[in-house]
Order: structure tokens, then C-alpha cells, then sequence
């Protein structure tokens, strides 16, 4: 019932979408929601690429020391991009990525499969999915987060980026560490929403985060919402990502050497807070994706839908929303509506580019059986 490649799309569209047009660096900048006469200036200053296809599979994928000599933890420094995902900033700080924190889709992919042994096409479709709607399609370069702050208040205002409303889409409220979409400095760690993940892994899970505790912070994030956020969205993709974020800690930052899914509160504080690998930290087992979502899913169904009337406890269904039981209305919903909301007439490279990227992300989904959607044609 639950296929899921689909549930990891979620995890990224939500800072995703909601990053402003107006770029201090172009050369990583979504070019999403540009006008003629902006295009055509700043195309030609972009390094034009030809993306290459994803890399393949790992060779070994078992577990091994990731934290090696050769991958130290080195500090952000000034001007370095680190975002909302604890995976992607360990990766950066330990030089899997590139420290600055820019990377194409390909540096990506191999370093959530070397540094964390993710399942290699649930890489590719989050990596290609977040590239499609935050990265620069034509460098062929997506930062993992983003310098300036989001201001104003919490829940952000609604945004229009190229035409498209995106409230739904970012609204965030319900991630376990972060309050909001405010990143690109360490300040998008809340130690008051951390504090509440190690009382919960103590109530719930002895001392450590597993899928028991997953299921019941999840649930608990979701009410809060419910009650404190009077604009509250909980629809596909934010629906999906909220459930797939929570089976993430268990999956990848448990040592693959345990036996055991459960997370140490020491392991988990310097992961979410610090970005940084435990001490001889040994990747997961086996390649890994959303194992475990069912069961924090089921132990508190709630279906998609949203404070209505901008009223706090005033939950009302959303139909019209993807759920566990439609995936490929998510991949439907995503390419026909966000992705041709942010490009609705692109034309030459870019358009190629779209073209290649959007037949990148499929394959990450092909198993599904979703029917492909080409909404710019085929090369
Ligand atoms: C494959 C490319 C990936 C992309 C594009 C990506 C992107 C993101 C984004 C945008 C968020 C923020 C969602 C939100 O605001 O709630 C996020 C959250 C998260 N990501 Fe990733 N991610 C990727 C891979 C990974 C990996 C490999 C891991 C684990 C090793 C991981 C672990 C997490 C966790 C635990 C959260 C939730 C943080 C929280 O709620 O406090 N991600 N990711
Ligand atoms: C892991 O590698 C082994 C040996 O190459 C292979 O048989 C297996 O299918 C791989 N597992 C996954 C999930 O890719
Ligand atoms: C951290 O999250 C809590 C609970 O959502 C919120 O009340 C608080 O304002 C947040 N702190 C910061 C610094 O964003
Ligand atoms: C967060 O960053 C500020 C400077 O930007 C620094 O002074 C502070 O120590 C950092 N906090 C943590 C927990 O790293
Ligand atoms: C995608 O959108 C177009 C135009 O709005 C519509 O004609 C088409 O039926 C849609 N495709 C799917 C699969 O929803």
C-alpha cells in the first residue's frame, strides 16, 4: 500500500519551492519565475551544462567507516551554505560534499550513498526533485540551503514564486527541529524542539529515538500545528515528507555495526545540531530509504487537511490531496502542477534541461508504475 520512493519526494519540496527568484549567486539560483528580459541577461554568465545522467548503484553497499581519516568534521565557515537537512549538512561538513555547499545532482547522489548508504533510487528521486524545483537547471548546481533568512512571521506568508502558490508546499511547521524555514545558519536548529525529541525518546523509547518515538513526536508535531498555527497546510507533498523525516534518523544515523534501530541522544545531538558524524560512525547496514514509515503512519492515522478559516483547531479534510493510498497523484500533482507552475514556458537549454531532469527523476520512481508525465515534450 505504502511504496516508498515516493514518500522521500516530500523530505525536500518544502524549502525547495519557496526559495525567492532574486539570487545573490546565480550560478546556483532556481532561475524559476524569471522574466524574459532577466533570462536573457543572466544566461549567459551561467556556465552552460549538459547534466549527465545519475551515477549508479554503490558497488559495496554494505556498512563502513564513514567517519575516516579522510572525511574529518571541518566547521562551516563564513559564506559556507548548510540547510535544514542534518543529512546533507554532515555531508558537507565531512567533505562528501563540497564544503561550501553547493554541489550538482551527481555529487549528491554518491554522497548520500557513500556517506549514508541511501537506497539508490530514493536518491535519485529526492535529489532530482529538489533540482528540479531549487537548483540552477543550467549550471547544473543546487545549494543545500540558503543564506538569507526568511523573515516575517512564523508561519511564513504565503509566496508566489513564478505564478505558483506555495503555501502548501513549504509550510513546515511540523518538522521535528526546526520552527521554521528560517536556514543557512545554525540558528534553523531549535534547541527547544530538540529538547522535546530527547523527552520524548526518553518517554517513549528508554533513552533513544526509534520508530515507537518516531510515531508519537510525529503525531505530537501534528498537533501542535493543529493548535498553534492557525494556517496550518498538512497536504501532499508537506503531507508525505513530514512522515518520511521522521523514519530518516532511525534509518541513517543509527551506527550500521547496531543491531538495534535506536538512536543515542548523543549520536542525535550532533547529527541535528552540529551536522557532524559520531566518532568512527559505520554507515547503515544496507542501502535505506523510508523503512518504518508504515508503522509511524498507522500508530496515528491522520489524513491531509488543514486549519481552515485561518482558525487554530480547526482541522478539515483535503480530498483533493495526495495520501499513502495514491503515490502517483503526488508525482502527478508535482509535475503538472508545482513544476509547470515554475516553468510554464521554458525554452532551449532550459527546457532541455527540464526535459533531462524530469526523466531523471521518474527513473528514481519507475517501480512505482506511475504513468510518465512529459509536459515539455521529449527530446
Ligand atoms: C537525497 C537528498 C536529500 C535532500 C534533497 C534532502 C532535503 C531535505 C530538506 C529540504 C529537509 C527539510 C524538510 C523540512 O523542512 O522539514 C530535510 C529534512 C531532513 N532530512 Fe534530508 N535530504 C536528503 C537526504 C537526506 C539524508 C541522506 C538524510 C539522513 C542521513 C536526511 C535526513 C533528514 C532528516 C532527519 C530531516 C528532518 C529534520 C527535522 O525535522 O528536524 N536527508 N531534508
Ligand atoms: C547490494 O549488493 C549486492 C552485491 O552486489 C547485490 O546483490 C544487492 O542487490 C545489493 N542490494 C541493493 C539493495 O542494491
Ligand atoms: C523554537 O520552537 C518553539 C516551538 O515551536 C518556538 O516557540 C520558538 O519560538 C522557536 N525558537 C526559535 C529561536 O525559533
Ligand atoms: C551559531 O552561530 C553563531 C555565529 O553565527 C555562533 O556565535 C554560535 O556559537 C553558533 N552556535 C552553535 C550552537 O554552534
Ligand atoms: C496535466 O495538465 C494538463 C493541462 O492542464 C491537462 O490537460 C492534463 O490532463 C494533465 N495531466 C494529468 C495526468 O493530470
Amino acid at each position: 500500500m505504502i511504496s516508498v520512493p515516493f514518500v522521500s519526494l516530500t523530505v525536500l519540496l518544502l524549502n525547495l519551492v519557496s526559495l525567492s527568484p532574486t539570487f545573490a549567486s546565480p550560478q546556483y539560483g532556481s532561475l524559476a519565475g524569471l522574466s524574459t528580459r532577466e533570462w536573457n541577461e543572466l544566461v549567459p554568465r551561467l556556465n552552460q551544462v549538459d547534466p549527465p545522467n545519475p551515477p549508479g548503484p554503490l558497488q559495496y553497499n554494505g556498512t563502513k567507516l564513514v567517519h575516516d581519516s579522510a572525511h574529518p568534521f571541518k566547521a562551516p565557515r563564513q559564506g559556507d551554505i548548510r540547510g535544514p537537512c542534518p543529512g546533507l549538512n554532515t555531508l558537507a561538513n565531512h567533505g562528501y560534499l563540497p564544503h561550501n555547499g553547493v554541489a550538482s545532482p551527481s555529487q549528491i547522489i554518491n554522497a548520500v550513498q557513500e556517506g549514508f548508504n541511501m537506497e539508490h533510487s530514493t536518491a535519485v528521486f529526492l535529489t532530482h526533485a529538489a533540482h528540479i524545483v531549487d537548483g540552477n537547471l543550467v549550471t547544473d548546481l543546487l545549494s543545500i540551503g540558503e543564506k538569507t533568512k526568511k523573515t516575517g512571521p512564523d508561519p511564513p506568508a504565503p509566496a508566489t514564486v513564478g505564478g505558483l502558490n506555495t503555501h502548501a508546499v513549504f509550510e513546515g511547521d511540523a518538522s521535528m527541529t526546526r520552527a521554521d524555514f528560517s536556514f543557512g545558519d545554525n540558528h534553523s536548529f531549535n534547541q527547544t524542539l530538540f529538547d522535546q525529541f530527547v523527552d520524548f525518546s526518553n518517554g517513549y523509547g528508554g533513552g533513544f529515538y526509534d520508530y515507537t518515538v518516531a510515531a508519537e513526536l510525529r503525531f505530537q508535531r501534528i498537533q501542535e500545528s493543529i493548535a498553534t498555527n492557525p494556517r496550518f497546510s498538512f497536504v501532499a507533498p508537506r503531507y508525505f515528507t513530514a512522515y518520511a523525516e521522521s523514519v530518516f534518523p532511525v534509518n541513517f544515523f543509527v551506527d550500521g555495526r547496531s543491531t538495534e534501530k535506536k538512536l543515542d541522544m548523543e549520536a542525535a545531538t550532533l547529527f541535528f545540531r552540529d551536522g557532524k558524524y559520531p566518532t568512527d560512525f559505520h554507515r547503515a547496514a544496507q542501502p535505506s530509504g523510508n523503512e518504518g514509515v508504515e508503522m509511524v503512519f498507522f500508530a496515528h492515522p491522520i489524513a491531509p487537511g488543514g486549519n481552515r478559516d485561518d482558525k487554530i483547531n480547526n482541522y478539515v479534510l483535503d480530498p483533493t490531496s495526495a495520501d499513502f493510498d495514491n503515490f502517483c497523484l503526488l508525482y502527478t500533482n508535482f509535475v503538472n502542477q508545482t513544476i509547470r507552475g515554475l516553468y510554464p514556458n521554458p525554452t532551449g537549454i532550459l527546457r532541455r534541461n527540464l526535459i533531462k531532469n524530469l526523466g531523471f527523476f521518474y527513473s528514481g520512481i519507475a517501480g512505482a508504475g506511475c504513468e510518465e508525465l512529459f509536459p515539455y515534450g521529449k527530446l
